[in-house]
């Protein structure tokens, strides 16, 4: 599509939008100074996390970080494009849409990541079209003899790449993509001056992000042929630790209750098929931190049925980790005999697959420990024992503690009181033991937050008011670098509402919606003091950090090293006496 809106009457449009009138027309939202609240649309949830603001037109959510202007929050209730919003948009605010500008520069001028996520959407049809056609057939009657239908086929938008050196190729340059553009997408590869598709003779599987971007491809080999999967590489869109395939179909379901996190790609398409709903798989890699923070976005569990080998079986217990550091709770489902989800469906019908009982983490670990360990021995129960203690550390649910104690009591024969001691918890503890150390921050993460960050959030959320007198503060004042660039946006003049909406990076998006939601009536009502006064904490905190860092050269070896860190350390010192003098 070439055409776009003219640009004068999308400004309107946004003027005159009411984000509040538009949210409300889809949840209850309850006012708070000038801030409203309500419960996610995105995400389960039982306490409002979901914020509009009413002053910069954005909505934030801080549970799932779900969060952009009111043509995005349409785009996302809805699961519409941009071009749908504005239309639905328009419409709610009465006004008439222009007739569409014809633009010839506009292809041209879109970043190179437009041009590369069309490249790859043009490519997704075109495998997905050739698999209906001759030449693709050997792909269908592959994927059939697998079990597939066609309605499955359509639903992933599953592809042929044909035995030809350059069918795709040929198809993306008569669209009007050069070399260069579909080298970089991936899609083929230079030798020389030639250039070759990358998949051939291949089932396709177009890797889809929640916002129905195609990113990229994972491409089944026929029979045994090797790779038996070929991945696209990373590119300037795709990255392999991020995405998640079938994510985009997860979106679709609300109210999901868990997601069956599987090996592999026909893993994801079979147990749909099935009628099984919320698979989705990594892309060819392990489990990355990342991927498990995109999951939890979307669901409260996650249910990792891997396959039933023993590389399976370890790539469980390696995502169990995963999961744990990002606080997802987690069970586990267990298949015999080596059999992957598709195996498992298709071997031993949908009815076997659905009777496998999710098992918790803790169980898991602790039965995956057992085999290690001859019980039949005093010396394998008690190390047995020990290595169980380890884990049982990590519960927190008494009632959980004492079924995981009752269990591994009866298995080595300690007593329960024995276990716990073990353990180093009291009888009376239980439940107690287990004081999170870490506050979590509002999306639940436990990480630590730099010790500036919450002022430099205060500085930023101030400039997004943009009543502070210009010169006030500068990029330079911030030291975290979503943050930083934040700031260079907001300075080049661009708005909080623009910035949310373009935003590359997933990263800023996210701070930027933390950042322009936080602010209290008061701050706002006197953002000069309030900017001066975090300028001024910015510059004791970083004078701070400098001393913390001096204190070690105070115990060097050298004298001089040590005599001049010493000096250095009363000078700043000093310093930071008159600042905090200053700042009273
Ligand atoms: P598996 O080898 O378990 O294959 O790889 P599968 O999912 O059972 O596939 P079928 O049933 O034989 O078709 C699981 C996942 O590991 C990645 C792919 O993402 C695959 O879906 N993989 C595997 C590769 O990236 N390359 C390979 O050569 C093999
Ligand atoms: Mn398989």
């Amino acid at each position: 599509m070439a055409g776009r809106f003219p640009t004068a009457w999308l400004d309107e449009l946004y003027a005159r939008a009411d984000i509040v009138s538009v949210v409300s027309g889809y949840l209850s939202l309850k006012k708070d100074g000038r801030r409203y609240w309500g419960l996610c649309p995105f995400h389960n949830e039982k306490t409002p996390s979901f914020s509009v603001n009413a002053d910069l037109n954005l909505y934030y959510c801080f549970g799932c970080k779900a969060g952009g202007n009111v043509v995005q929050f349409i785009m996302e209730m809805e699961r519409v494009t941009f071009q749908e919003a504005v239309k639905i948009l328009a419409e709610k605010t009465h006004m008439t849409v222009p007739e569409m500008q014809e633009d010839p520069d506009y292809e041209r001028r879109r970043s190179e990541r437009d041009r590369l996520l069309s490249a790859n959407r043009e490519a997704a049809r075109f495998f997905h079209d050739t698999i209906w056609k001759p030449e693709g057939k050997f792909v269908l009657d592959y994927l059939h003899s697998r079990g597939l239908d066609d309605g499955i086929i359509r639903r992933f938008g599953l592809g042929a790449a044909t035995e030809q050196w350059d069918d795709l190729l040929k198809y993306l340059t008569d669209k009007g993509f050069t070399q260069r553009e579909i080298v970089l997408a991936g899609l083929a590869v230079e030798k020389g001056d030639h250039a070759y598709d990358m998949f051939r003779t291949r089932a396709m599987f177009p890797i889809i992000d929640q916002q129905g971007n195609v990113l990229g491809f994972g491409g089944r080999a026929m029979g045994d042929a090797k790779p038996k999967y070929l991945n696209t590489s990373d590119t300037p869109v795709f990255n392999k630790r991020k995405g998640v395939y079938a994510i985009n179909l997860v979106k679709k379901l609300r109210d999901l209750k868990r997601i069956l996190l599987v090996e592999g790609y026909m893993d994801v398409v079979a147990v749909t098929q099935a009628g099984i709903q919320g698979a989705v798989a990594t892309l060819g890699t392990s489990l990355t931190n990342e991927q498990a923070r995109l999951l939890k976005r979307y669901v409260p569990e996650v249910w990792i049925a891997y396959d039933g080998d023993e590389a399976g079986q370890m790539a469980i217990e390696r995502a169990i980790g995963i999961f744990e550091q990002e606080d997802v709770p987690v069970k586990v489902l267990s298949f015999p005999d080596k059999l992957d989800p598709d195996e498992m469906i298709r071997q031993r019908g949908v009815e076997a697959f659905l009777a496998v009982k999710p098992i918790g983490a803790v169980t898991y670990k602790m039965s995956r420990l057992r085999r290690q360990y001859d019980l039949e021995t005093l010396d394998g129960r008690t190390e047995y024992a020990k290595k169980c203690a380890q884990i049982l550390k990590s519960v927190k649910e008494p009632v959980e503690m004492d079924n995981h104690l009752e269990a591994l009591s009866v298995q080595t024969g300690f007593s329960k009181e024995v276990l716990m001691a073990q353990i180093g918890i009291s009888p009376e503890s239980i439940g107690q033991h287990k004081q999170p150390e870490k506050r979590k921050d509002y999306s639940g993460n436990p990480r630590r937050l730099p010790q500036t960050y919450k002022t430099e959030q205060t500085l930023l959320a101030l400039m997004g008011l943009g009543t502070l007198p210009e010169g006030t503060v500068k990029e330079d004042d911030f030291n975290l670098p979503q943050f930083r660039s934040i700031a260079g946006a907001l300075l080049r003049g661009e708005t909080p509402a623009k910035i949310m909406a373009e935003a590359e990076k997933e990263e800023i998006r996210q701070a930027a919606g933390e950042v322009f939601t936080i602010l209290s009536d008061e701050e706002k009502a006197n953002p000069a003091k309030v900017a001066a006064d975090c300028l001024n904490k910015l510059h004791i905190q970083r004078i701070e950090m400098q001393i913390e860092k001096l204190r070690e050269l105070t115990n060097a070896e050298d004298v001089n090293v040590k005599k001049n860190a010493v000096l250095e350390v009363v000078r700043l010192q000093k310093e930071l006496a008159r600042l905090k003098n200053q700042g009273r």
